[in-house]
């Protein structure tokens, strides 16, 4: 394996349509109208020496570095802002150029420690690379003068370093952070010589970088540099993956020496990053080789006894044996399992596999469903298909983009700094949340409106804003003629027209000013494209798919579907939520969203299984924890999840593990889960195995080996052999032969093979013979499911609702620094930002309640009690505190209730009741907690010391 090297083009691509050809020292090219000169020539194989200029950034002409010399015209212009032009000759070599260049080289030099044989970067150093291009071979200057040789260092980045001394003040840095990330944190600060770097005149650490990489990337020295690479140098090999975290999907490089990662790159050619990065994907991924990994299987026969490391042999063995003891006790569906939304498809495929065919039940769910349920049913039901509609590209295209109940500059970073590039070119937003996010108004990038909802209104909302469309003559009648089942739309329409529906009668219950509401449906009916990305927000309500269909309703209504640019598009939250769906991990579905209860498709599957099927859906996870509870539930096979921290009403959660006879958990960690298992299998990180992610865009990317399992085992090799112990065989020998099986069984992937998306990148599905290189934009011409359905989407109030004792209404949310139950981020390096979860009050709450900025509080539900820090901030609106869910100390959702969405269970987490009052010590539930993690230790201790 060799280091994957990409070529820079120098500037950005274009994509005009009309073509323009040239002659670059006499080979013709044709690039689209708009390219620069020095990217026809790289594309023409000519590079120019470049310093100042690459293709992640605009063109800034500094440098002088890249002059070239074009027939006809005076002077030598920069190829970097010179546009290619129809019948130009460009010339890119000449004494006279080879002179200038040796001559800017000499001035960069003269002030630029000559340390090339002890520098991190050497090697891999465009300065000292352009010193060589140019065949600079003194300096007349001298080293003695006025030089920057001595500027100090900035170390305060946990990954990054800043040594100023290096810096050519190139400005790629400064560029990358405005136009890639879009955060503007960086400047250059003075001029001529007196000019540098600066991070908004403090360190890195205080100022408003988000560690996302950018700069770093664009560096062309040492000066900014990952902390990693100075500390073990340079990589020799690279391996191209997918990110584990979020479901963006970013396609990164693992540079790694030998079996050692040296650093995480993005890929340019990733088709959800483009080479972009945030602080998780790009730097914290040291979790991975954390000494908290656990890589011994582990057994014990009681909760309260000391884990004992046992071979995997035996661990298998000893699980299979306790299965089918549970089984021939309690019978057939005493046991089942749930698939985890961040391993690969093949893997959580698998496990959906073992529990139909090997277990012989259908008590399959995923961890899916606690986040995106209602996304699948919602659109299923009104368009045919359970996923998003575009892909992110798609956003370029926009005019209008509704982000509702998402928070994308923390949770899905990049993909928001994609947006926010389309919003600094005009686009308009509305932004519908109960929380101030950061898009509501950031550098360069303010909200035309933000609705701030009463959070469980969502629904009031969307058919408000869909009264409007619909009486003041909005709708967009030839999409809806040609495209919708017409009955349906008649009702809806007259459902929607009631007064009762009107942002006037509706605003005491949303909280939302009518005339903000109204114009906001304005704007989305008539802006042009419009699109809408949501999340969490939307779904984790009791309303959670009435919701997803009320903005299904409103997108048909408006025309905004079936083509770039518009679209309903759900930000996933984990890494593979979409494949976890798609492989069939929910009780009542094949992969590829077909009903158990469907003759044909369980024939296909009893077929190529070779075994009977149930026709009835299995057991949903609260309906497994419920029926442990009752004594009939008794064995549960975990495959990357948390369930203990992820899922509400801890308390049930633990009575529930409690109740049974067999927890198997198959994870990185001894997670809280874990503290209620008899069994431990020590899974595999993701670059530790071969597979497939899905992403919020359906992008099938591929995750590859880049080191071999710490344990031994990858997750789908352990569910194989497990398997295999029960009685049922598997037998593949690759996880490509695991996807060629889905791909046979179904429709939607019959056309991904490893070898396709090897060859293309990535794929979205559907992937079949009429899509044989996958589908970007769904539901262009005609919807899945024939004609679009709009549905009647009646706004009933949730069951919770506060009351003289819980007058506070708690929402949670995600922040950038931590991922989800802090599993992987909390042991990585990401706790400098965010070290506990903190919860945040407005002003006038907190006064009557005598809190001050930094205070411990109590957060009390009729579910239970937990203590935090208190943050006193307008960003939360007087009635409404928020909290992240990230550390399990503050274990969010011990407060949780057991709500849920109608449609699919998914829990209500963004609503519950709740008061606030100051805190003089931990809650009984956290000292409990700490009490377990301490015995857990201990046990741990006593394992590793067998
Ligand atoms: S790491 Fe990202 S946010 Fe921070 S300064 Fe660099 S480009 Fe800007
Ligand atoms: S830090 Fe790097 S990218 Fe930024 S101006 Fe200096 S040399 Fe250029
Ligand atoms: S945006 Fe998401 S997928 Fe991309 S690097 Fe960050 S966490 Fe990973
Ligand atoms: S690369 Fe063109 S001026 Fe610097």
């Amino acid at each position: 394996m060799a280091l994957i090297q990409e070529t820079d083009y120098g500037t950005p691509i274009r994509t005009a349509e009309t073509m323009v050809t040239l002659e670059i020292d006499g080979k013709p090219v044709t690039v689209p109208a708009g390219t620069s000169v020095m990217r026809a020539a790289v594309e023409a194989g000519v590079p120019v020496p470049k310093l100042c200029a690459t293709d992640s950034v605009e063109a800034f002409g500094s440098c002088r570095l890249c002059l070239v010399e074009v027939e006809g015209r005076r002077g030598t212009p920069a190829s970097c802002t010179t546009l290619a032009e129809p019948g130009m000759k460009v010339h890119t070599q000449s004494p006279k150029l080879a002179k200038l260049r040796r001559g800017v080289m000499e001035l960069y030099i003269s002030d630029h420690p000559l340390d090339c044989l002890t520098c991190a970067a050497n090697g891999n150093c465009e300065l000292q690379d352009m010193a060589g291009v140019v065949g600079l071979r003194e300096v007349r200057y001298g080293y003695e003068g006025a030089n920057h040789l001595k500027s100090k260092k900035d170390e305060s980045n946990p990954y990054f370093a800043f040594e100023p001394s290096k810096c050519i003040v190139c400005s790629r840095c400064v560029r990358a952070c405005e136009e890639v990330q879009g955060t503007f944190a960086l400047t250059i600060e003075g001029r001529g010589f007196a000019s540098k770097v600066s991070a908004g005149g403090t360190d890195f650490l205080s100022s408003e970088c988000v560690s996302c990489g950018a700069c770093v990337q664009a560096c062309p020295t040492a000066t900014l540099m990952e902390k990693s690479v100075i500390a073990k140098g340079q990589a020799e090999h690279s391996v191209v993956t997918t990110c584990a975290y979020c479901g963006v999907g970013c396609s990164f490089k693992a540079e790694l020496q030998g079996s050692e990662v040296v650093r995480m790159v993005p890929f340019k050619d990733g088709k959800a990053n483009h080479g972009h990065s945030c602080v998780k994907g790009r730097f914290a991924w040291g979790y991975t080789t954390h000494k908290d990994r656990i890589l011994k299987p582990m057994v014990r026969a009681k909760i309260t006894d000391p884990w004992r490391e046992v071979t995997w042999e035996e661990a298998i063995k000893h699980a299979a044996s306790e299965f089918k003891r549970i089984q021939a006790k309690y019978g057939r569906e005493s046991i089942g399992g749930i698939t985890s939304s961040r391993c690969t498809n093949e893997e959580t495929y698998l496990v959906q596999k073992l529990i139909r065919a090997g277990f012989g039940n259908n008590n399959v769910d995923t961890c899916a469903r606690v986040c995106h349920s209602p996304t699948g049913y919602g659109l299923r039901t009104t368009f045919g298909t359970s996923a998003g509609t575009q892909d992110f590209d798609s956003v370029d295209a926009a005019d209008v983009i509704m982000v509702i109940g998402a928070n994308p500059t923390d949770a899905h970073p990049v993909f928001a700094s994609h947006m926010k590039k389309r919003l600094r070119e005009g686009a308009r937003l509305i932004v519908v949340d109960p929380r101030r996010i950061d898009l509501v108004k950031t550098a360069h990038v303010k909200a035309d409106y933000h609705l701030p909802l009463q959070p469980g209104t969502n629904v009031a909302v969307i058919d408000a804003m869909a009264h409007v469309v619909v009486t003041e003559g909005l709708v967009n009648e030839k999409f809806v003629q040609e495209r919708c089942d017409l009955e349906a739309f008649e009702q809806w329409r007259k459902f929607v027209a009631e007064e009762r529906n009107s942002p006037e009668a509706l605003e005491s219950a949303t909280g939302v000013p009518a005339a903000d509401l109204r114009a906001a449906a304005r704007l989305y009916a008539t802006g042009g494209n419009a699109a809408i990305y949501y999340g969490l927000g939307v779904t984790e309500h009791s309303q959670g798919s009435t919701m997803v269909m009320g903005m299904a309703n409103l997108a048909m209504a408006t025309g905004n579907l079936g083509k770039r640019g518009v679209g309903v598009n759900p930000l996933r939250g984990q890494n593979n939520v979409q494949g976890s769906c798609d492989m069939g991990s929910f009780p009542h579905e094949f992969s590829g969203y077909r009903h158990v209860s469907d003759e044909s498709t369980r024939k296909l599957f009893e077929q190529a299984w070779q075994v009977e099927l149930q026709n009835e859906p299995g057991l949903r996870i609260s309906n497994m924890l419920d029926a442990a509870c009752e004594g009939t539930f008794k064995g549960i096979y975990i495959q990357g999840e948390d369930i203990l921290q992820s899922d509400p009403n801890t308390k049930h959660v633990t009575a529930g593990l409690a109740g049974m006879e067999c927890v198997i958990v198959q994870d990185l960690f001894l997670n809280e889960t874990a503290s209620y298992a008899h069994i431990f299998f020590p899974g595999s990180s993701f670059l530790e195995k071969d597979g497939t992610f899905t992403n919020a865009e359906r992008r099938i990317s591929r995750v590859r080996k880049a080191v071999p399992p710490t344990a031994g085992m990858a997750d789908w090799e352990i569910t194989q052999a497990f398997s295999n112990a029960l009685g049922y065989p598997m037998n593949y020998n690759h996880p490509s032969e695991i996807m060629a099986e889905i791909a046979r069984l179904t429709p939607t992937f019959a056309g991904v093979t490893f070898e396709k998306i090897d060859e293309l990148g990535s794929v979205q599905w559907p992937c079949n013979d009429k899509a044989p290189e996958g589908t970007p934009v769904m539901h262009i011409g005609g919807f899945v499911r024939g004609k679009g359905r709009f549905m009647i989407t009646e706004f009933i109030p949730t069951d919770e609702r506060t009351t003289g004792r819980f007058p506070l209404i708690l929402t949670t949310g995600r922040i950038l620094t931590q991922y989800n139950v802090g599993a992987q981020t909390a042991r990585t390096e990401n706790n400098v930002w965010h070290p506990e979860d903190i919860l945040e009050i407005h002003p006038l709450d907190a006064e009557t309640r005598g809190i001050r900025e930094g205070d411990r509080v109590a957060l009390t539900s009729r579910a239970g009690e937990t203590t935090l820090h208190a943050h006193i901030t307008e960003r939360v609106q007087p009635g409404v505190v928020y909290t992240t869910f990230h550390h399990g100390f503050t274990g969010a959702n011990v407060v949780t209730t057991e709500f849920e969405d109608w449609a699919t269970g998914c829990p209500e987490y963004k609503v519950t009741a709740v008061q606030v009052a100051l805190a003089r010590k931990m809650s009984e539930w956290q000292e409990q907690y700490l009490e377990t993690r301490k015995q857990t230790t201990q046990i741990l201790t006593g394992a590793a010391g067998d």
